[in-house]
């Protein structure tokens, strides 16, 4: 390997190594939003049993029926119903309401379900509770027919003890919000929480939340510590929200995520019943929570806005909307709600939910994947020119397209998003594809990518491997090289509850109580925490390389990739290191000879940080969750000429210094 010191390349994008938030695979809701209950709000009857194609034809299951009731159990003496005779308000018109017959009662929550909801396995996997630690319960409670409380209010672990326990005292004629706060005295990854009534009469139940005291950042309506932490520690430039076809909708704009309704107290949220991935978002982590995740991570915040388009459009399949949604409107206040003077409509809102200095929102994606369809163009030329008269300095992104074709011809473009899912041997085969980008087209976000083969997932428990990963590294390395094209990047989808799979790879599973990242996760953590400003030529010669993976062309399917060593430089300006970052994908170390001709002094003592496993089907789990993860180590011996041994199937970054 040569790297040509004086040779410089393109400059690295300081956008480039972001991430992407999409509500799928209860990413959001029974992930990194905190609370710790399903269907908190007896919303979610609607979308109980798994998308139901009636739902879009305004046929809602009955609501008497205690088997649409997901998450939540009655025992002992009494019966539950939903009820929409009792609104506690306009977003949120279905309560609880629970007919006691005079004995005991207690009715159960144990958090998220571990699949689809039957009404067999209504509840939970279980609340992840942790001894000493302290727990928010509020609840709406309204009671009639002389029941008047207390209800008692219990954190019991899987095998009866009580962990915690309160009580909320009077329940009145009216709706009235309850709360009080537990502290552990055991810990329990499978606990329930229990309400109990005692007595005869009549009790209504509505947003019955439970959240851990302690979230990222002590934020009220906040995130979960561990997962929030895993993602700040990507050091992202950018996280792009909620998505992904979450901001599509199904089959119908109605199902999409629209910011404004996301906003404000929790209760009058109304969610989005019938959401693209199957189960209904509560949007209780909304706009303005994403907003200060990415104030909190110091990552810029990149909105995707739904531009009238549905995920059914591209698939052919569109339900009437009725009148067209006043989503151009709607974007431009949601710009405002952000950006705008805390004396403006929308900044005045931001300011009333604690915010009053704007969040700087400089990114907008329009539409998701729906650059390739015919209507797109005409929708982006609105969009671009109604918010570019407001807001001239936001960067617009086109909604994803691989065919050039589908890039709008008759309004300005300054970035277009492209999405792979691809092998591998695919990813490897691309490490050149930005080499020969028309320097004087649009910028490029490639907003979702993943190797998605099933040779990526080659462990018992499904989670993508590294073989995966050294496929991804490679074309990160290509795109790094190219970074005057390729402006940003994320990995797609980011978080996957272990038990909610439905995409075959993600980067971060988690379950009620833990978190790991994958092998993805560590590489793509290396790269971006080792940057640097600006790429330096690169030299390299290796021997050829087999892997089990498909091509980008099927008659190489045969074939061995041309080199095994995949090698790029950058070099960090303050510092003035040098970063040599190399990919092995050959099943054997290899001792390779570096040389830096034109420095003027490399120093002996170095680091090298390496993601590498001798076994390419190498995963994480819940169980050991950093089997595949950096190593550091120090090099003695470095220098203008030096050598270095990478090790099998590894991706490695030395920082060689000039001083
Ligand atoms: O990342 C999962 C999905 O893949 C995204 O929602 C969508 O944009 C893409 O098709």
């Amino acid at each position: 390997i040569t790297v040509n010191v004086d040779r410089t390349g393109a400059r690295i994008s300081p956008m480039l190594y972001g991430i992407f938030y999409e509500e799928i695979e209860h990413a959001g809701d029974g992930g990194l939003y905190a609370e710790m209950l399903e269907n908190r709000s007896f919303e979610e009857f609607r979308n109980g049993f798994g998308y139901d194609i009636r739902l879009n034809q305004g046929i809602l299951p009955r609501l008497d029926d205690p088997n649409n009731i997901p998450a939540w159990e009655l025992r002992g003496d009494g019966t539950m119903a939903l009820d929409q005779s009792q609104p506690l308000n306009g977003g949120n018109p279905t309560a609880l309401k629970i007919s006691l017959s005079g004995g005991a009662a207690t009715l159960v929550n144990a958090g998220f379900a571990p699949a689809r909801h039957a009404p067999e396995q209504r509840l939970g996997a279980g609340l992840s509770v942790r001894k000493s630690a302290s727990y928010k319960i509020s609840l709406y409670g309204r009671g009639g027919d002389g029941f008047m409380g207390p209800i008692s209010v219990t954190l019991v672990s899987h095998d009866g003890k009580t962990l915690a326990r309160g009580e909320v005292a009077n329940i009145g004629p009216a709706w009235a919000k309850s709360e009080v706060t537990l502290t552990a005295t055991g810990s329990d990854p499978t606990a329930r929480l229990d309400l109990g009534f005692t007595g005869k009469g009549t009790v209504w139940l509505d947003m019955v939340s439970l959240f851990p005291a302690d979230t990222f950042l002590g934020r009220p309506n906040g995130l979960r510590k561990d997962m929030a932490q895993m993602i700040a520690d990507l050091k992202p430039s950018f996280v792009r929200f909620p998505g992904g076809c979450f901001v599509e909708g199904l089959y119908q704009v109605k199902e999409a995520w629209r910011p404004l309704r996301t906003l404000g107290d929790v209760a009058q949220r109304p969610g989005i019943p019938g959401a693209r991935w199957q189960y209904g978002s509560t949007d209780g982590f909304g706009y303005h929570e994403m907003l200060q995740m990415c104030e909190d991570i110091h990552a810029e915040p990149l909105l995707v806005l739904n531009c009238g388009m549905t995920h059914g459009d591209s698939a052919g399949i569109r339900f009437d909307d009725g009148p067209f949604p006043p989503l151009l409107k709607e974007a431009l206040d949601s710009i405002e709600y952000a950006n705008g003077p805390a004396d403006s409509e929308w900044g005045k809102a931001r300011a009333a939910n604690g915010h009053p200095e704007p969040f700087h929102l400089k990114y907008i994606e329009i539409g998701n994947e729906d650059g390739e369809m015919a209507d797109y163009a005409p929708r982006y030329k609105i969009f671009q020119e109604k918010i570019h008269a407001k807001y001239p300095d936001i960067h617009l992104i086109v909604g994803s397209t691989r065919n050039p074709e589908g890039v709008p011809k008759d309004s300005p473009v300054e970035i277009v998003d492209e999405h792979y899912y691809e092998t591998a041997g695919r990813f490897i085969d691309r490490f050149h594809k930005y080499d020969a980008y028309d320097r004087k087209a649009p910028k490029v976000y490639i907003g979702e990518f993943a190797v998605t083969d099933d040779k990526a997932f080659s462990t018992d428990k499904g989670f993508n491997n590294l073989r995966a990963a050294l496929g991804e590294a490679v074309y990160m390395l290509g795109f790094e090289r190219n970074s005057d094209v390729v402006a940003m990047a994320s990995y797609a989808p980011l978080f996957c509850r272990i038990d909610q799979k439905m995409w075959p790879s993600n980067l971060i599973y988690f379950d009620q109580q833990k978190a790991f990242g994958t092998p993805s996760y560590y590489v793509w953590k290396t790269l971006s925490e080792n940057r640097g400003d600006i790429n330096l030529a690169v030299d390299a010669t290796s021997p050829p390389a087999t892997m089990d993976t498909t091509r980008e062309h099927p008659e190489d399917n045969d074939k061995p990739f041309p080199q095994s060593l995949y090698v790029g430089a950058t070099r960090e300006e303050t510092s003035g290191d040098v970063l040599l970052k190399v990919v092995n994908i050959l099943n054997s170390p290899q001792d390779t000879s570096i040389a830096l001709p034109g420095a003027a002094k490399i120093a002996k003592q170095a680091e090298a940080v390496t993601v590498a496993r001798p076994d390419v089907a190498a995963a994480n789990d819940l169980t050991s969750p950093v089997a595949v993860a950096p190593a550091a180590t120090k090099i003695a011996n470095a220098g203008k000429d030096f050598h270095y041994t990478f090790p099998a199937n590894s991706v490695t970054i030395i920082r060689l210094h000039t001083q």
